[in-house]
């Protein structure tokens, strides 16, 4: 036994969070004693949503999926808290964190992730931890929901519905 608390950092754009994303975050809580869901954003670049924007749809998304927030926000053994201009490593070490874990759709993912868990593996020795993402999630990433939904097709059941309806109202000139 030790005393140990095992923090683990789910990071990302999330410009907005997915059932993807989401599915990751719960499945790495139940893995580790605490999370913190890091939205990574670069200042300069203006999102579809403001990082406020993103943490409230995380944090609604991650109480739907694992229970009530309380009042700071943090939804069980799950925090959200949003970084800039820093590298992923420093972030976790500020956070005490051990762990960096990502979810995997394919290949694809794989080809993209692994120099960047190399790259932060050479830095600091953090080890990053790939979760398969769920099968039937595969083809779902922020910038695919968002080209559909311009274009007026459906995204229910692929992100949070006040996510598809935030994506209708930002993104859709009829919406
Ligand atoms: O959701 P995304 O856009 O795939 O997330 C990528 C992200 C933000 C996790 C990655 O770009 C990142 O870690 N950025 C922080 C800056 C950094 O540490 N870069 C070096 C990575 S080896």
């Amino acid at each position: 036994m030790t005393d140990t608390v095992r923090r683990a950092v789910c990071p990302g754009s999330y410009d907005p969070v997915t059932h993807g994303h989401l599915d990751v975050i719960a499945r790495a809580a139940a893995l580790h004693d605490e999370v913190v869901v890091a939205v990574l954003h670069n200042p300069a670049k203006a999102g579809t949503f403001s990082v406020q924007e993103r943490i409230a749809f995380i944090e609604r998304g991650v109480a739907e999926r694992l229970g009530g927030a309380d009042a700071a926000g943090a939804t069980g053994s799950v925090r959200v808290r949003a970084f800039s201009g820093q590298l992923l490593v420093d972030v976790c070490r500020d956070l005490d964190a051990s762990v960096i874990v990502k979810g995997l759709r394919g290949s694809t993912d794989f080809e993209y992730e692994l120099p960047m868990a190399l790259m932060n593996r050479h830095l600091t020795g953090i080890e990053t931890v790939f979760i398969p993402g769920d099968p039937a999630l595969a083809h779902v990433s922020s910038s695919l929901v968002k080209e559909v939904v311009r274009f007026g097709g459906d995204v229910t059941g692929l992100v949070p519905d006040e996510v598809r309806d935030a994506l209708v109202d930002r993104l859709r000139a009829d919406g």
